[in-house]
């Protein structure tokens, strides 16, 4: 993909982290997020965060974005977009970057997108997660 083509595409998964993260159910943090995902398919998947009175029931808005990619019998990601309203350059967390690492087939391909403002900022997964866990 040329460089025009993948800075639309990635606006569009912002656009739709964005809108998912509206859905968020997050009564006790009130920190919504959004995510969009991109698969190797090409197909991509959204999912906001929902949380739980126990709050370590809580699920973040990246990992039911993949299990939603899970669900459709998508395996290999390529990309992830993730949104904040609360925050800007919102990473995903620890957890996050280790489920979305399980579903990579090379970090140093997987781009983690972000949000700054009216732009946005691309990292790869490997930046994030040096020396990651693996059975
Ligand atoms: N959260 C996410 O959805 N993704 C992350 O990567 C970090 C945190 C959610 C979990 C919780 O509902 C709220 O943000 C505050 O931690």
């Amino acid at each position: 993909m040329t460089k025009a083509i993948t800075q639309k595409l990635y606006q569009e998964m912002m656009d739709k982290a964005v809108e998912v993260s509206k859905n968020a159910y997050c009564p006790y943090s009130k920190f919504a997020v959004g995510a969009c995902v991109l698969m190797d398919s090409g197909n991509i998947y959204t999912g906001c965060n929902y949380e739980n009175g126990s709050f370590g029931m809580t699920i973040c808005a990246e990992r039911n974005a993949i299990g939603t990619a899970i669900a459709n019998g998508d395996k290999k990601v390529k990309a992830v977009a993730i949104y904040s309203p609360n925050k800007d350059n919102c990473t995903p967390c620890g957890a996050c970057r280790e489920v979305i690492h399980e579903f990579s087939e090379n970090d140093e391909n997987v781009d983690i997108i972000v949000k700054i403002g009216d732009d946005i900022k691309v990292l790869k997964l490997a930046y994030l997660l040096p020396e990651s866990f693996n059975l």
